[in-house]
């Protein structure tokens, strides 16, 4: 058993490890910046700034949708009624979690899934025999987009690795087990990436949001960009006006690591890649806290020993983390609770108050880490802070997460320095499916046949 002061110690390293100076945070934006650009044009890059071929919606879009949004944990059905003047009805929802045997399963596994879903939600909410039934598809990985309804996927993400799907045409799939199933009248008008589905409903909503992140099981962020600046696909030539790109900003990898990320990178499917959605994201936080914890355990830095049959049983994630960190109890027995759960036994308060430290350390630099990436594309998009900007943000990380809200607005603002108060985050929950339903509904803009001519050419 260690002393005080070897306890004290290894959290002081845990804490130099884990905070990211103001140094690093400008040398990232300098950094974030130089791949966004190089992305843009098509360069070698971290960031993959896909287009999405779909201008920002104007508020004014009405008319009746059903959206689906597959997500990294659930998937979610929902008919809306756009009612133009930024207002949006939800008629009916529902929501399916994602099984591990869909996540890892086969390809028809995987569509006929999202059909069958479909078609369950049609049957129940009395639609089988409604005319044609217009349907926003969200889809939360990377892939590139061939026109507003077409797309291929590039990579899995968060743990997915449904086999026969990279290369693909995602809509093409599920048209096909829609077609399968025999559902009726379906017509897909939007493909959208849950960043641009997210930050669509934020504008849609107010005029002022140019920016949407999505901070759940995985993260992202998309953005309003001139079209002129999009050169990957030569679109910039005769092309003015804006459009909302898809940074897949998990990618960015010009970030210090600890060995506790590399370790945890090394035992994920997608090994190598999506190094910053690894440091900050709701799948993998708890991933983390379980490593740095065996690793002080391992060098008996807390008083008590662990049952590591226990431990491996444990199925520790996010919301225990936010137990964790929102545990103002004098004794610490919500982190005492997790810690059993963690096959530890018997703890002192200063073992609960070194565990709420180790989860306190991983939920900061998450939340300082986003923070800085959401400031440096506000700074890419108007350098000199001339106006106030929106920031549209879904996802459980955001929104559940004991005291993230307002530790990432207090980072925000940090750094902004005088500028602070010029972003403004809000809570968008369930707008990247939305979204999808507006994006489907502006259309006008950059059309299909326009970008398949520019793609052709490429
Ligand atoms: C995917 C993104 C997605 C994000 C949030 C990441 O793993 O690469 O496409 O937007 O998760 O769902």
């Amino acid at each position: 058993m260690k002393s005080n002061i070897q306890m004290k110690n290894s959290y002081q390293k845990l804490e130099d490890n884990f905070g990211i100076s103001r140094a690093v945070q400008l040398k990232m934006i300098n950094d974030l910046h130089t791949e966004m650009s190089s992305g843009l044009i098509g360069q070698k890059s971290s960031l993959r700034m896909m287009p999405s071929f779909a201008e920002p919606p104007k508020g004014n879009e009405t008319g009746k949708y059903l959206s689906l949004d597959f997500g990294g944990t659930n998937l979610r059905i929902a008919a809306t009624d756009l009612m133009g003047n930024g207002n949006v009805v939800e008629i009916c929802a529902e929501k399916k979690v994602i099984d591990k045997n869909v996540q890892a399963g086969s390809k028809e596994n995987l569509f006929d899934f999202i059909a069958e879903s479909l078609s369950d939600f049609i049957v129940k909410n009395d639609m089988n025999n409604s005319d044609d039934k217009l349907l926003g598809f969200t889809f939360s990985f990377p892939f590139e987009q061939l026109g507003l309804t077409s797309g291929k996927l590039l990579s899995w993400t968060k743990g997915f690795s449904v086999g026969g799907v990279v290369g693909e045409d995602v809509v093409k799939l599920l048209n096909e087990s829609i077609a399968k199933k025999g559902i009726k009248n379906i017509k897909i008008v939007s493909l959208v990436n849950d960043t641009v589905g997210a930050l669509a409903y934020g504008r849609y909503k107010n005029s002022g949001c140019d920016m949407s992140v999505i901070l759940g099981t995985g993260t992202n962020a998309a953005y309003i960009e001139d079209v002129s600046k999009i050169k990957k696909y030569a679109l910039g030539e005769n092309l003015v006006g804006k459009m909302m790109v898809n940074t897949e900003w998990g990618n960015f990898s010009k970030l210090p690591r600890t060995a506790y990320d590399k370790k945890l990178d090394e035992a994920t499917e997608n090994s190598g890649l999506n190094m910053m959605e690894k440091m900050v994201s709701a799948k993998y936080v708890a991933e983390l806290v379980k490593i740095i914890f065996s690793d002080f355990v391992d060098r008996n830095i807390f008083s008590v020993k662990i049952d590591k049959q226990e431990q491996a049983a444990s199925l520790f994630a996010a919301e225990n983390i936010s137990e964790v960190v929102g545990d103002n109890s004098p004794e610490l027995k919500f982190v005492e609770k997790e810690l059993k759960s963690l096959g530890m036994n018997g703890t002192n308060l200063k073992d609960r108050i070194l565990f709420k430290k180790i989860c306190d350390d991983v939920m900061e630099r998450s939340s300082q880490i986003i923070a800085t990436m959401i400031v440096g594309v506000v700074l890419w998009m108007d350098p000199k802070f001339d106006k106030s900007h929106v920031v549209a943000i879904d996802g459980t990380l955001y929104e559940k997460a004991s005291g993230y809200k307002k530790s990432l607005m207090k980072n925000v603002d940090n750094l902004l320095g005088n500028n602070a108060g010029k972003i403004a985050l809000i809570l968008s929950k369930d707008g990247s499916g939305m979204g999808a339903a507006i994006t489907g509904a502006t259309r006008g803009g950059v059309s299909d046949a326009k970008i398949s001519r520019k793609l052709s050419a490429i």
